[in-house]
């Protein structure tokens, strides 16, 4: 700051000359949420003194808020003034920038109130990046989520540092927690025995009820709509088994390109299992030529195209490899208008971004605990069967012990009919495995202390979008960014595609301790997650980009 002989004591008010003083007051007061302090009227001389216009005559509001105060000018006089469009380059234009927590919100708010925003929300946010190394260790300063990151452990690199682990779309990293949770289980196995299966705190019988609440509010669910277990292939199996039921002219499953691989062998292997021939019964749907992801209008298009031939639509709610978010409302809302079972496979969407699978009245879906749920190798999966179907005890389907109606589950040989729980437990088939349940209960506990999805996904919209910033500045040339630009339309990941050298950047960011992955020939996959990952971990990744030649 330069020496003056002077010293402002604050910035008091910023003057806004509007065309209609009550259409802007309720933009500021009722959109914005500024208070309205006063409604001066200002005539005569004094009004032209203070303004320089010979004549003026001033209907004012004077909004507070935040630490400022706008105040709205409506010239009632005189009666010569113009009405001019200024562009924000022509002179005179002026703006005021406000920092707000959940730029999203305030631009629904402002499109809500039917005013309109003039850039488009994403550029907006990319404009209050900077590059410098200051400003990612600020945006790390002031992120609400900063201490989750102590409840992991993190594991070191050679330099005894931390690596920068964005790899949890892979395996999520170990929470501290889980250790004692384990333990806990493991010293009522060495003490109880079998007794532990009804004698703790937390019987073995229903272990798996500790899950249900957590879950269920992760994939936006009705509690009797979820389940946990399995794995995620053996889930997909089983949804399968009750909602494909192919028949001579519905007989057709369509699925996103590409999709993880073992979705597409255990899809074709419910073809085959049909006797259906995958080359007819199995329909793709791809992206555009020179395009990277699939449009979901193109999704909306195959199923108009083979509404009566299609039974079964299964899509990855976030694609593993381009880390596209589909809109799963709008491909359920149109796959259910022909008719169709729509089932989500969410390994790549749990714990990452906000689902409503109830109320988008999905069928059904499967997801794994050991990406962004941080639940350990191999962990326990889940399953979400709408309570539509839910309820439908006369659902074909796969059975065993633990989905049969707890009042006559240890009837065993006296009651040999099956009876499904009126709940997705129907689908459940063994005993709880309580050494992959637990260490997801102290995972969790992490997510439900740092206040849900939506929280989470306020940071991570911040950090994705910083991190494709920053991308963007080592040079679009060197590097395409294949993960769609627009924040709906992605979770946290972004896949990377090096046009120079691949191989040898990847093995770069390995030396450097970062822990990514790569998809050959030419893809990097980097996910940097909200509850242990930091801004400065994206700015230092980011760096090798850069400097990668
Ligand atoms: C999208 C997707 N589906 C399915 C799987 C397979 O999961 P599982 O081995 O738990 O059956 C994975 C594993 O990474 C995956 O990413």
């Amino acid at each position: 700051m330069s020496k003056t002989l002077f010293r402002i004591i604050a910035a008091d008010h910023t003057g806004i000359t509007v065309a209609n003083l009550e259409r802007s007051l309720s933009f500021w007061r009722d959109v914005l949420g500024f208070e309205l302090s006063h409604r001066p009227h200002q005539t005569g001389n004094l009004a032209s003194e203070i303004t320089g216009v010979p004549g003026a005559e001033i209907s004012i509001a004077v909004l507070k808020g935040y630490g400022h105060k706008i105040e709205l000018l409506e010239y009632l006089a005189p009666p010569d003034r113009k009405h001019v469009d200024l562009r924000p380059c022509d002179v005179g234009s002026v703006h005021v920038a406000l920092t707000v927590d959940n730029l999203h919100a305030v631009m629904s708010a402002i499109a809500a109130s039917g005013w309109k925003a003039v850039e488009k929300e994403e550029l907006r946010s990319r404009m209050t990046f900077s590059a410098d190394e200051d400003f990612a260790l600020q945006l790390d300063a002031e992120d609400p989520l900063r201490q989750f990151r102590e409840k992991f452990h993190l594991p070191l690199g050679k330099n005894g540092r931390p690596v920068i682990y964005f790899a949890g779309n892979s395996l999520g990293l170990m929470p501290k927690g889980a250790r004692a949770i384990v333990e806990e289980e493991m010293d009522n196995w060495a003490k109880l025995g079998v007794d532990a299966h009804h004698a703790t705190g937390t019987p073995w019988y229903s272990y798996h009820e500790t899950l249900r609440e957590p879950i269920a509010g992760l994939v936006g669910a009705k509690p009797l709509e979820v389940i946990c277990m399995n794995s995620l292939t053996v889930n997909l199996h089983l949804m399968m088994v009750t909602f494909y039921q192919p028949t001579k002219s519905r007989f057709k499953i369509l699925m996103e390109e590409p999709a993880f691989p073992s979705d597409t062998y255990a899809i074709k292997s419910q073809i085959v299992h049909h006797w259906l021939d995958p080359k007819e019964a199995l329909i793709l749907a791809q992206p555009r030529k020179a395009e990277l992801t699939v449009r979901t209008e193109d999704i909306v298009d195959l199923i108009q195209k083979h509404g009566d031939q299609l039974a079964v639509i299964m899509i990855g709610g976030v694609n593993f490899f381009t880390g596209q978010l589909f809109n799963i409302p709008e491909i359920t809302a149109a796959a259910q208008n022909c008719g169709i079972i729509v089932g989500f496979d969410l390994a790549h969407a749990i714990g990452n971004v906000p689902l409503a699978l109830h109320d988008w009245n999905v069928d059904f879906a499967v997801w794994c605990s050991y990406k962004y749920l941080n639940a350990s190798p191999g962990a326990v999966a889940g399953a979400f069967v709408h309570e539509r179907h839910a309820t439908n005890t006369n659902l074909p389907r796969l059975a065993g012990w633990f989905g049969n109606d707890p009042n006559t589950r240890f009837r065993l040989h006296l009651e040999p009919e099956f009876i499904p729980v009126p709940s997705a437990d129907g689908w459940q088939i063994s005993n709880p495995p309580i050494f992959s349940m637990a260490p997801l209960r102290a995972s969790l506990a992490i997510f439900d202390e740092a206040g849900g999805m939506e929280r989470l996904r306020a940071k991570s919209i911040k950090l994705t979008g910083y991190f494709e910033f920053l991308l963007g500045q080592a040079g679009s040339n060197r590097f395409t960014v294949i993960t769609p630009r627009k924040r709906d339309a992605r979770g946290c990941q972004l896949s990377i595609l090096a046009h120079e050298h691949p191989r040898e950047l990847f093995k770069k960011l390995q030396a450097a301790g970062v822990k990514c992955d790569f998809r050959e020939p030419n893809v990097i996959r980097a996910a940097p997650t909200p509850l242990y990952n930091t801004f400065h971990e994206v700015w230092r990744f980011a760096k090798i980009l850069a400097e990668h030649q």
